[in-house]
């Protein structure tokens, strides 16, 4: 495989698609949502009433559109952005996300945009199985309480009305969930750097990053 590319993996809230918007911006890099396409797939299957639980219902992975446009997903042509953000969505986008031709699926589109685009990618299994060449591999971390008012912001300015209290629940549900599946769980790479972004700033940790990621390139 020959690409560039950085690697960003995580649990919700930890920072990731701030962080890797905001390297992929200065890198002048296309970023990847990867949590978008496990959250469109799973808006599909929910307006094509099939059966969540039945790994073999995704068949119409094959014949769904994935595009990438100044970091939003199009799915089928329709800017996912705001469909993608609906409770019913993040209800069973962990379901989905365990079935194996899903991430078979998803997984290999992914490979196909890195090999045609230099990438800020992030999502839960990039530095482990996606991109295992990537440059640069980032595992983030924070709190759930941390992560949990993050969100709570996050969806507060999309005019969601829904109390701390139930995102800690719903991140903490989803955190057992994606990294106790049994496959291709959330993990760190074993070449991942690690950062706590509890108490940091989000562009300290940016620069840091783009510095790293600019030596190793350098150094070829
Ligand atoms: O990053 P996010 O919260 O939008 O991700 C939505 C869900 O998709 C999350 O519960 C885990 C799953 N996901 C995954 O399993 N693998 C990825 N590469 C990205 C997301």
């Amino acid at each position: 495989m020959s690409y560039h590319a950085i690697a960003i993996d995580g649990p919700a809230g930890a920072g990731k698609s701030t962080i890797a918007k905001l390297l992929a911006k200065k890198l002048n890099y296309t970023y990847i949502d990867t949590g978008a396409m496990y959250r469109a797939t799973t808006y599909k299957a929910l307006n094509l009433g099939v059966d969540l639980i039945d790994p073999e219902s995704f068949s119409f992975l094959n014949i769904t559109d994935f595009v990438f446009k100044n970091g939003e997903l199009y799915m089928d042509g329709t800017n996912m952005t705001k469909l993608n953000r609906s409770k019913e969505v993040a209800d069973n986008v962990s379901l989905v996300a365990s079935h194996i031709p899903v991430r078979n699926k998803l997984v290999s589109l992914q490979q196909e945009i890195a090999e045609n685009n230099h990438v800020v990618m992030d999502g839960r299994d990039i530095g482990t199985v996606v991109l295992t060449h990537a440059q640069l591999k980032v595992f983030l971390t924070a709190s759930v309480k941390v992560r949990a008012k993050r969100r709570y912001e996050e969806l507060k300015n999309a005019g969601r009305i829904i109390t701390l209290e139930d995102i800690e629940k719903d991140i903490e549900r989803r955190d057992k969930y994606d990294s106790t599946r049994s496959y291709n769980p959330l993990r760190k790479a074993q070449d991942a750097i690690e950062i706590d972004t509890s108490d940091k700033d989000i562009r300290e940790v940016v620069d840091l990053l783009y510095k790293k990621y600019i030596k190793i390139v350098n150094e070829g």
